[in-house]
């Protein structure tokens, strides 16, 4: 069986202690941690901006997974990779070129993805996907933690897994929004390398048992 990341999001996690939250991550064994960046504008909602970031560097050496929520990525992710983050991803529904985005990103030495909203359909990241590192797959509308996965997705993720083995990009596959231990696995099967989970594993009484669920 293929080996799946699971990647916390520290959106659910307590933002008074995520020192203390991300150190109990690594303790259970965890090798990503997710990082939901919100500009109030790309989505309603507004997180943390690269200054947490860059203190959180400072506690752990786990991959940085930077999802950027934001309306102008290109104005902003140097500050993200100068503070540590490890992979970029920003959304296939901003404006700028993403190909020269893409490019930028992994010029600089960092792994570049892109993320779609479930509106969005795997037909418009088609060209870019021998630019990127990975695909972001959305299953709840971006914003907010805690809604209920999207089943419809599950198609998208079956298709993109289909065009990546056809084509044999070297390009990994992360779902993100409502995962727990049932969606997980709809999404393993359906092809999924990565899953984000962050009100499932943060609200459980035993997170370190939430996290092993999750690969079953
Ligand atoms: C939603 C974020 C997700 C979210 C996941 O916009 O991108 O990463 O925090 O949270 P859950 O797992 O609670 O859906
Ligand atoms: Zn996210």
């Amino acid at each position: 069986m293929k080996k799946i990341i699971i990647a916390p999001s520290i959106l659910s996690a307590n933002f008074s202690n995520l020192a203390r939250d991300v150190k109990m991550l690594e303790q259970v064994g965890v090798e990503w941690i997710h990082i939901d960046v919100m500009d109030g504008h790309f989505v309603p909602n507004i997180t943390i901006g690269s200054g947490v970031v860059k203190s959180l560097r400072k506690v752990t050496n786990l991959f940085f997974d930077a999802h950027l929520m934001i309306t102008n990525p290109e104005k902003h992710w140097e500050d993200f990779k100068k503070a540590g983050v490890d992979l970029i991803v920003f959304h296939q529904e901003i404006l700028t070129d993403k190909k020269k985005l893409a490019k930028e990103i992994k010029d600089s030495g960092v792994k570049a993805g892109v993320s779609i909203k479930p509106k969005t359909s795997i037909e418009e990241i088609e060209d870019l996907l021998p630019y990127v590192d990975l695909v972001l797959v959305m299953t709840v509308e971006p914003g907010f933690e805690g809604q209920s996965f999207m089943e419809d997705m599950v198609p998208k993720i079956k298709c993109l897994r289909k065009i990546i083995a056809v084509k044999k990009y070297n390009c990994f596959i992360e779902i993100d929004g409502g995962i727990n231990t049932q969606t997980s696995k709809t999404c393993i099967e359906a092809g999924a390398d990565v899953l984000v989970s962050g009100s499932y594993i943060f609200s459980a009484k035993n997170p370190t048992e939430a996290i092993k669920s999750l690969f079953i």
